[in-house]
């Protein structure tokens, strides 16, 4: 019979909240014959604030035995800015080699969005994540000083470029559109950006059937916003993929529905599926924060692993609920109460 061995990072904030949400309605949707097997990490602010680590070998060896990894969110006003982003969860996604970070972005009904009523929205971009300025390749002269120069320079290697274009192809060949869109800034960053699209061109001859379009960066950002509908596949750098995934989940339905997987698509590594909202410690215990982007997080790890109809019905699941949520505020709790029950039906 089959099993999945889960790794579960809670992390900081309310990531402890909507992990326990996720679980809730994983362990619903999963059939009997599938046996569940988690094991809960203690890491995270509290953890540094007790021990000083981070994460430490003997952890990252141990998560590595797992078949995926579900995580919270990583980040407390108590640390300083970036030891905890840098040291634990990039940390994670290089030393997994999570080169393909899966945004989906989807309009659900009734979410509060200034799209409401728009054509319908359904686009993923495929941010690359093992690169780019995230690389920490940089440095600062006469820091401090009024003559100090701080440089950060981001990385792009042809391996790196064209395995993650490799993938957005694969991904826009199997979707009814077959639409592909690079997104860069080639008109400034000349050198990364000759790169990117020499690959994106040389391995679209590949792929006769994707129709392909490039946008720089500030361009997308517009499109996103009066014509989002044009979008089917994205393919972009680490740190455009952030910023334009945060900007995607703001017009389609708020942080609080955007799902994120970190993917190591050759399955060397655990994959590490995550809300793309952040720990919220203004929220933090209040029973606020909304579960769903886990729970689509769960769906993208369902999917990951080859459980699709599991995937499908809580997607499914999710946008019953949103139509009948409807202005109603429900706890934290609740939603999750009420997608388990609808997943388990
Ligand atoms: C995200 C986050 C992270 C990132 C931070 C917390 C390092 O913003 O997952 O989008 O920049 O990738
Ligand atoms: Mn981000």
């Amino acid at each position: 019979s089959r099993s999945i061995r889960l790794a579960v990072i809670p992390g900081d904030g309310i990531g402890q909240e909507v992990v326990a949400q996720g679980l809730k309605v994983l362990t619903a949707v999963l059939p009997q014959d599938v046996k569940l097997e988690t094991k809960e990490y203690d890491l995270g602010a509290k953890r540094w604030h007790a021990t000083g680590d981070t994460l430490p070998d003997a952890e990252l060896a141990a998560l590595k035995q797992h078949d995926a990894i579900l995580l919270g969110a990583i980040g407390d006003p108590s640390v300083p800015s970036g030891v905890l982003e840098r040291n634990l969860l990039l940390k994670l996604r290089f030393a997994f080699d999570h080169y393909v970070n899966l945004r989906p972005s989807k309009l659900f009904p009734n979410t509060a969005t200034p799209l409401a009523g728009r054509p319908e929205i359904d686009f993923i971009v495929v941010r690359e994540g093992t690169e780019g300025p995230y690389t920490g390749n940089g440095g600062s002269l006469r820091t401090g000083t009024p003559a100090e120069v701080a440089t950060e320079v981001s990385v792009n290697t042809a391996y790196g470029v064209e395995r993650v274009v490799r993938d957005a192809y694969e991904r826009a060949n199997a979707r009814p559109r077959k639409k592909l869109t690079l997104v860069h800034k080639n008109n400034v960053l000349v050198y990364a950006g000759h790169l990117w699209k020499n690959i994106f061109d040389r391995v679209g001859q590949e792929y006769p059937e994707v129709t392909t379009d490039y946008l720089h960066v500030d361009a997308a950002t517009i499109f996103f916003v009066t014509q989002p509908e044009r979008f089917d596949v994205i393919v972009t750098d680490n740190l455009f993929g952030d910023i334009l995934t945060d900007l995607a989940a703001a017009v389609t339905g708020g942080i609080g529905l955007a799902a994120s997987g970190n993917i190591n698509p050759t399955g060397e590594f655990p994959s590490m599926f995550e809300p793309v909202h952040g720990s919220a410690p203004d929220i933090a215990g209040t029973g606020k924060a909304d579960p769903t982007a886990t729970v689509l997080s769960v769906s993208l790890l369902l999917r990951h692993l080859g459980f699709e109809a599991q995937a499908v019905r809580i997607e499914e699941a999710v946008a019953a609920d949103l139509t009948e949520r409807g202005d109603a505020v429900r706890s934290t709790d609740e939603i999750g109460d009420a997608l388990a029950a609808r997943v388990a039906d």
